[in-house]
């Protein structure tokens, strides 16, 4: 079976990134979270005061610091799923928190930080056999992928699942709090300038919002059989 290139896109929270690594799994790729990359840059962000207190980023010093920021996948056998790590620092944690969420969008507005990160997914993607989720990886990442998908699902179910998610994390969870962040990341991610969140013309449309997660990846092995022949 040749390797392929797969592109799976949507919405925050709205299952991409469980799907995208039950696939992975199981047919033996690589899995890339890029909104793991945006969130750890967005860590570094936060944990260097580059934030003022009405969020505004210090974009300058942003700048200088960006070559300092190194972003790392390694494969964890207890959970079957990769960890990232900032500088060497596993923070898999660390990026899942509201206040990173909520700093999250503008970070990913920025050119450069685009730019570098996706450079960086384009380099771990040369091979193929590689499952990538995120915003723009069938449009601008991987243009060419032999297979995308693009995920929707209503913002009221996305803020539920990521309310079930946090409490069964045992991290502090407000669904008001939740789904305002869903909106107004929604509203970001669909109208900011550079690499917006838009269905690429060739992807096959999903909305799981009545789907469970053994019937999406149903949806999503058949998919993948279609087209890895
Ligand atoms: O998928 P996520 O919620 O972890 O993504 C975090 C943020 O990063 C989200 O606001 C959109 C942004 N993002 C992006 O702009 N491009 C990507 N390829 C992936 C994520």
């Amino acid at each position: 079976m040749k390797k392929i290139t797969i592109a799976i896109d949507g919405f925050s929270s709205c299952g991409k990134s469980t799907m995208a690594k039950d696939l992975a799994k199981e047919i033996g790729y690589i899995y890339v979270d890029t909104g793991a990359m945006y969130r750890s840059v967005t860590l570094f962000a936060l944990r260097n005061n580059l934030f003022d207190a009405d969020g505004n980023i210090n974009i300058e010093e942003l700048e200088k610091l960006m070559p300092e920021i190194k972003i790392s996948f390694k494969f964890n056998p207890s959970t079957g799923r990769p960890d990232t790590y900032l500088n060497g620092e596993l923070v898999e944690k660390e990026i899942r928190t509201l206040e990173v969420s909520n700093h999250v969008s503008p970070i990913a507005t920025i050119p450069f930080v685009r730019k570098a990160l996706v450079a960086q997914q384009q380099q771990m993607g040369k091979e193929k056999g590689i499952v990538m989720d995120g915003r723009d990886i069938g449009t601008t990442v991987f243009p060419d992928a032999e297979l995308k998908i693009y995920v929707t699902a209503s913002p009221e179910v996305r803020a539920q699942r990521r309310y079930d998610e946090l409490q069964a994390k045992g991290m502090p969870a407000n669904y008001e709090d939740i789904l305002k962040n869903v909106q107004e990341r929604d509203y970001i991610d669909t109208h900011r300038e550079v690499s917006p969140l838009k269905k690429a013309e060739d992807a096959l449309e999903l909305d799981n919002s009545h789907m469970t997660i053994t019937e999406q990846k149903q949806w999503l092995i058949e998919a993948f059989k279609k087209v890895a022949k």
